[in-house]
Order: structure tokens, then sequence, then C-alpha cells
């Protein structure tokens, strides 16, 4: 159990002992540092159970508190509030245990098994700024749960079986027409073919085949008749469509790598083709597939429903499985080869409708126990600084590789030539501009949209991933220029912004696992900027390196571990990486 959790059951013992049952306590950070460090709210409460006036109650509990000598300065603020203040020498043993064991600032949960669905590139597609969100909630998703004693395993579920292997085919076709892949009578290994296509060359194929469908209903349908192929195994097209996303598999890889974005599992909807058989069986056992106008459907309305829910598409009039359907299949899938507790799915706030149809119609057979928690985590969009979705000067869909190389022009030039050496700056300015986006992208709660300005979030200042960063080598340099202190207590201390990092400190744990229920990153990027800038204050107003009281100096350079350690720790959930300088 945390410090701070063990705080609070002191407390609430000591509550007890002055007459007062409380449920549920909990010791809130005061808002006014000049009356307390914590606040007590819990005689207003109490007043209603016992029907005595909250403030009885409050110098009840006042009193108890007095004989404990980890308090000081107890006292009671308007109707009841009791400001509490724990004594130098007690806040500072608390920390002091924090840094001789980390696992006393956190409270771990109870261990479960979570399917993480997220990533979701399109094979043949090139990953754009829509699937930015993704990955960087995704990837600190994953890490947050796993620090708090979830088992996580991340699927980045590639889309590779919709009509965009279709058209991908197609258009390989009609350039390529003699292909072996095309040649009916071929006989031989397609393993042997030479096949002259690169993944630059699917990034503009897919595109070019994309807007043609569009203008010719001929094309459309060819391609329709391909993803059926392809869909139903047949030799030649499905041999093809393999290979196409092995070239777009590793071009993938590549851009996750840079954003530090890795899977444990690597499948696509296709993988759950193997399922649909079994699915298709299940609902038509359980009554539950409706024809209509030659497609099959299942209802997933329910009578208190106020917005539209239309029908889940389960099989498309032309034979071919829709995107809903592979969703049910991996489902199926996922429950056969996991079997987990939870399967969280980290996609954009756009395809809610689609999850909640998916859901319902994966309740009505009971693809999963009840208790199976199935949840949507969506996010909103990022946009540009004209408030629009984030585009290319012309207004084209940005890739990610572009949009990397974009901030990396504006971290380059706020990299100290005098620190790093001339041959390390690129790679250097490359990891800032991680730092940037993912930063930037992890800010504000993951369901609202925001704005990205490659120029403001690059800065070395304000809350910005290069602030961090900048901010976390300054704090391990010291470290290093100290290492002939000894450290590892903490037994004084100089001023409130000191105590002030402790309170911070201290409070970790309940961040930490206010953003694994919320599923969100924010809590964890506001609160690593304020123990930073605390921090910041502190080293600006004391040289920590010639401070002559030696008791003082090896309190500093203690808290100054801890919140080094803190930060390594919390930037490494958010899979932002440190550079040795910068
Ligand atoms: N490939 C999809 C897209 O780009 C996202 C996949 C999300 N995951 C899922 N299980 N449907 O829109």
């Amino acid at each position: 159990m945390s410090i701070i959790k063990d705080l609070e059951k002191d407390i609430k013992t000591i509550v007890e002992k002055s007459g007062y049952q409380v449920e549920n306590l909990i010791l809130q950070p005061s808002g006014r540092r000049d009356l307390g460090q914590f606040q007590l709210n819990d005689a207003m409460n109490l007043a209603r159970v016992y029907k005595k006036s909250p403030r009885v109650i409050a110098e009840d509990i006042v009193k108890e508190l007095e004989k404990d000598n980890r308090f000081t300065n107890l006292n009671i603020a308007g109707p009841g509030f009791i400001n509490i203040t724990l004594t130098d020498e007690y806040l500072g043993s608390l920390l002091t245990k924090i840094y001789e064991d980390k696992s006393l600032n956190i409270d771990k949960k109870e261990k479960k098994t979570v399917v993480l669905d997220y990533g979701g590139a399109n094979v043949a597609k090139a990953l754009h700024v829509g699937h930015l969100r993704s990955a960087n909630i995704g990837e600190a998703l994953k890490r947050l749960a796993r620090t708090l004693g979830y088992e996580v395993i991340g699927d980045a579920h590639l889309g590779d079986y919709g009509r965009p292997l279709g058209l991908v085919i197609l258009e390989i076709k009609k350039r390529y027409p003699n292909l072996a892949y095309f040649d009916e009578n071929y006989t031989g290994d397609y393993s042997d073919i030479d096949l002259p296509i690169t993944n630059q060359d699917l990034e503009e194929i897919y595109p070019y085949a994309s807007t043609k469908s569009k203008e010719d209903e001929k094309y459309l349908e060819e391609a329709r008749e391909i993803t059926f192929k392809v869909q139903n195994h047949e030799r030649g097209y499905y041999d093809l469509w393999k290979r196409v996303v092995e070239i777009s598999k590793a071009d993938i890889k590549q851009v996750y790598d840079m954003l530090n974005v890795d899977f444990d599992l690597w499948l696509g909807e296709s993988d759950a083709a193997e399922y649909i058989e079994e699915l298709t069986k299940i609902y038509e056992e359980k009554n539950v597939l409706k024809e209509s106008e030659g497609a099959l459907i299942v209802e997933v309305k329910e009578e208190e429903d106020t917005s539209p829910m239309p029908p889940l598409l389960f099989k498309r009039s032309n034979g071919t499985i829709s995107y809903e359907t592979t969703d049910l299949a991996t489902i199926l899938q996922r429950k056969k080869e996991i079997n987990p507790d939870e399967i969280w799915y980290c996609v954009d706030a756009r395809q809610e409708l689609h999850f909640d149809q998916v859901f319902r119609a994966a309740r009505k057979v009971k693809l999963v126990d009840d208790k199976v928690k199935l949840e949507f985590i969506g996010f909103g969009t990022m946009n540009g600084t004209d408030g629009k979705p984030f585009k290319t000067r012309d207004g084209g869909v940005m890739s990610l590789k572009d949009l990397i190389s974009l901030v990396e022009e504006e971290t380059k030039k706020r990299i100290n030539p005098d620190t790093v050496e001339e041959e390390k700056r690129e790679s250097v300015a490359k990891t800032v501009a991680i730092a940037t986006l993912k930063y930037a992208d992890l800010l504000p709660f993951r369901g609202t949209d925001y704005i990205f300005d490659p120029e403001k979030f690059s800065d070395l200042d304000g809350k910005t991933g290069p602030y961090l960063l900048y901010s976390t080598i300054r704090i391990k340099s010291l470290l290093e220029k100290g290492t002939h202190i000894k450290i590892g207590e903490i037994t004084k201390f100089k001023t409130e912004t000191e105590k002030d990092i402790a309170l911070t400190i201290l409070r970790l744990p309940i961040i930490l696992n206010k953003a694994l229920d919320s599923k969100s990153l924010n809590d964890i990027t506001e609160y690593i900027y304020k123990l930073t800038s605390l921090y910041n204050k502190f080293y600006a107003e004391n040289k920590i390196l010639t401070e002559e009281d030696p008791k003082l100096q090896k309190s500093w350079l203690t808290l100054s571990k801890i919140v080094y350690d803190i930060n390594i720790m919390l930037l490494n959930i958010l899979a932002i990486k440190v550079p040795e300088k910068m």
C-alpha cells in the first residue's frame, strides 16, 4: 500500500478513536497552504449522521490528532474543515522511505488480463496523422496499466481485410497484368516471383485507386470482386495480398518504432477470418441474423435508445465481410486464444457508433461472458492552427512521417550546439521531436480535440515535451556532479517549495490510479509538469552543490533523485525517450 493510503488509514483510526466512523477517509491537498498541507472534510458528513454540529465533531477529532506527534499546526477553518500539517521530520521520513523503496509510492490494482486494441494502421495506406493518437494514447495506457499490475496484451489490429485491399490488388493487376499472380495456369511457388512493388509505390497506388473507384463504377465493381476473392483465399490473389501486407507491415513497423510504440501481437483483421464460419454459426443458432435486401444484418436497437441505432451489417449482399463482422470475429478469436477479462479499443471517437453496434451484437449472443468488459476508449482529433484537422499545405492528408519531419525542423533550431556534438544533433532533434508530439498529444483529456502548433509545443519553456526533457536532463547532470555526496535521507527542509515538492511526490499513486480509471493521460502530463516546475523553482532558489549545511545538502540531493526517478518513470509510461543531452 502507498504511503499516502497508509496515512489515510492511520488518520481514519484516529478519527474512530475520537468516536466517529468514516467510510472512506480522503486526505485532500489543502487549497490554503497557509492553513495546512491537507484538509479533512469529513466533519460535515459526520454532523448529519451523529446529529451534532460539525464544529464540535472537528474539535473532537483535532483533540485526538493532537496526541499524535506526527502532526502540527492543527486547526479548524469555516464550519468544520480540519487542516493538518505534517512535521518536517515526519514528512522527511516519508520521503526517505520512498527513496528506499519506490513501490511505497504506488498502489497496484487487482490483477487483470487486458487485450488492448490500438494502432489500427491500415495496410497499403500510409500511416497518417489520424493514427497518431491511437498509437500514443494506446501505448501509454498499456504501460500505465502494466505499471499498476495488469497484464496487458497490445494488438496492432491492422486493417488488412476491407475494400482497400481489393482496390490495391486491382490497380496492381491493371499495371502489371502479366504477373504470375493473375495467371490461372500458374502452378509454381509464388514466393519466387519478383514483385516490382515497394512501399512507396503502395502509398501512391492506394490513393490513385481510391479516387478512381469513386469516378468509375465498373472499376469499383471489379475491386469488390477482388476483395471477395481475397477474402475467400483464392489462389494468386490471396498470395499477392499477403505479399503486399508484408511490404506494408515493414514500413508501418518503422513508423511505430519512431514513436516508441511496439505491439505484442501484430494481428490483423484477416487473422480473425478463420473464425467467421464459427461466428456465423453462433449467430445463426441464436436466430439473430436477419435478411435485408440480400444482406445479413443484426438488429441492435434497444427500446431506451434516443439516438438512431442502425442494424449491424453482418454480411454484404455481394458476399464480402464487413468491418463490423471482422470486429465480432476478433472478439471470438481473442476469447478463444487469450480469454481476457477486458478488451479495450483505443480508436477515434468518430467510430463510437461502430463499437456500440459491435458490443451490442456481441452481447446479444454472449460472444464473451457478461462479466468481460468491452470498453471503447475514444479520442478527439488533432487539429492544425487553423482549427481544422491537421493537413498538408495543399490540403491533403499528412502522413505521419511528414508530420514527424515537420516537428523535427522546429526542434532542430532548439538544440544547443555547445552541448550536443554535431554528429548527434540530428538524432537528438528526432528524439525531441517525438517528445514534442507525444507530450502535446497526451496533454488534453483524450476525448477532446486539440490544436497542435509545432512551434509552440517545441518551445523549451512551458507545458511542452522539450521543457520536461531539458529539466530532467538538468537534474541528472546535477546528480552526476554531486556523486561525491552521500544521499539517502531527507531530514531537513529550508523552504515551502521543497515541502510542496514532497507533498506532490506523495500524490503520485493517486494520479496514476486516476489516469487509469479515466483511461486518459492528461492527469499524468499535468502532474509531471507541476512536479518539474516546482523542482525548477527550488533549483533556481538554491545553490545545491555549494550548500554548507551537510544535512540540508543531503536532503536536497535525495529529493532531487526522487524527482528524477519519478520523471523518468512517467516519461517512460508516456513512451517518451530522454536524450543524453540537448
Ligand atoms: N483500421 C481502423 C481505422 O483505421 C482502426 C481499427 C480499430 N480497431 C478495431 N478493432 N476496429 O479506422
